[in-house]
């Protein structure tokens, strides 16, 4: 089954998210995909309440990379899991690029998420600049590389890779397929270099930026990918219940 994330990210209040899943609910087809909302900090409590025993998953946008108490205003994965999220992204570019997040601190991230057992929602891709100089797989290898260091085999079940490129994320433009294809084939090659061939086949890759109602259906015929991580058009229950319903 396809995995289809809804990245908020700051958007909603309590309000906004209860009528959101109130709206979602009787559209939802259950068996269509696996879906995984990830919703503010603030909104995490609610959504599992209203959520329980849907088959909705529920993620937090980002953990604090250091787990001891003082971190005055953060979030550590044993709160996040108490909240009732099952799910965090790690590495968005919206917090490479404001917060200054670089690969070691995303290293970091990822081993307090699963020691906190939470499912790591990876985000990587490259910006315009470097897509048109050609460093894609480059950007994606350092990227990769960075993020997973020092895991073992086994943790990367608990790991999905969202290839998002910056240029595609909330601008209307996406790579064509066949260059999605090839960009999850060297997603596939890096894992199955350091890991192992098996690790390669198996780990969980996304396809995230721009995805919508109309270009959903031919996103999901790209055979390497497991699904979508989308932003924009998941914050309308209408439009994501559509979005569900075309995945293939
Ligand atoms: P858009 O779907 O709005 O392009 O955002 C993608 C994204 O950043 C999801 O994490």
């Amino acid at each position: 089954m396809k995995k289809i994330v809804a990245n908020f990210k700051m958007n909603k209040t309590n309000n906004e998210v209860k009528d959101y899943i109130m709206k979602l609910l009787p559209k939802y087809e259950k068996d269509k995909a696996e879906i995984v909302l990830c919703v503010p900090f603030t909104a995490i409590t609610l959504s599992k309440f209203l959520l329980d025993g849907t088959g909705i998953n529920i993620g937090a946008q980002n953990i604090c990379d250091e787990d001891d108490g003082k971190s005055t205003g953060e979030i550590c994965g044993s709160m996040i899991k108490n909240c009732g999220a099952d799910y965090v992204i790690v590495g968005h570019s919206e917090r490479r690029v404001k917060f200054k997040e670089n690969g070691r601190i995303i290293n970091k991230k990822i081993k307090l998420a699963l020691k906190n057992r939470l499912k790591v929602i990876l985000c990587i891709g490259e910006t315009l600049a470097e897509k048109n100089t050609l460093k894609t797989n480059e950007v994606i290898k350092t990227q990769l590389e960075d993020a997973l260091k020092g895991l073992y085999e086994n943790e990367l079940d608990n790991i999905v890779i969202a290839y998002e490129p910056i240029w595609a994320i909330g601008t209307g433009k996406t790579p064509l397929a066949k260059e999605i294809e090839n960009t999850v084939k060297v997603i596939r090659k890096v894992v199955a270099d350091d890991f192992s061939d098996k690790a390669g086949e198996k780990i969980e890759v996304l396809y995230g930026g721009s995805v919508d109602v109309k270009n959903i259906a031919s996103f999901s015929k790209i055979k390497n990918i497991n699904g979508m991580l989308v932003g924009g058009a998941s914050l309308d229950a209408d439009n994501f219940s559509q979005i569900i319903k075309n995945i293939r």
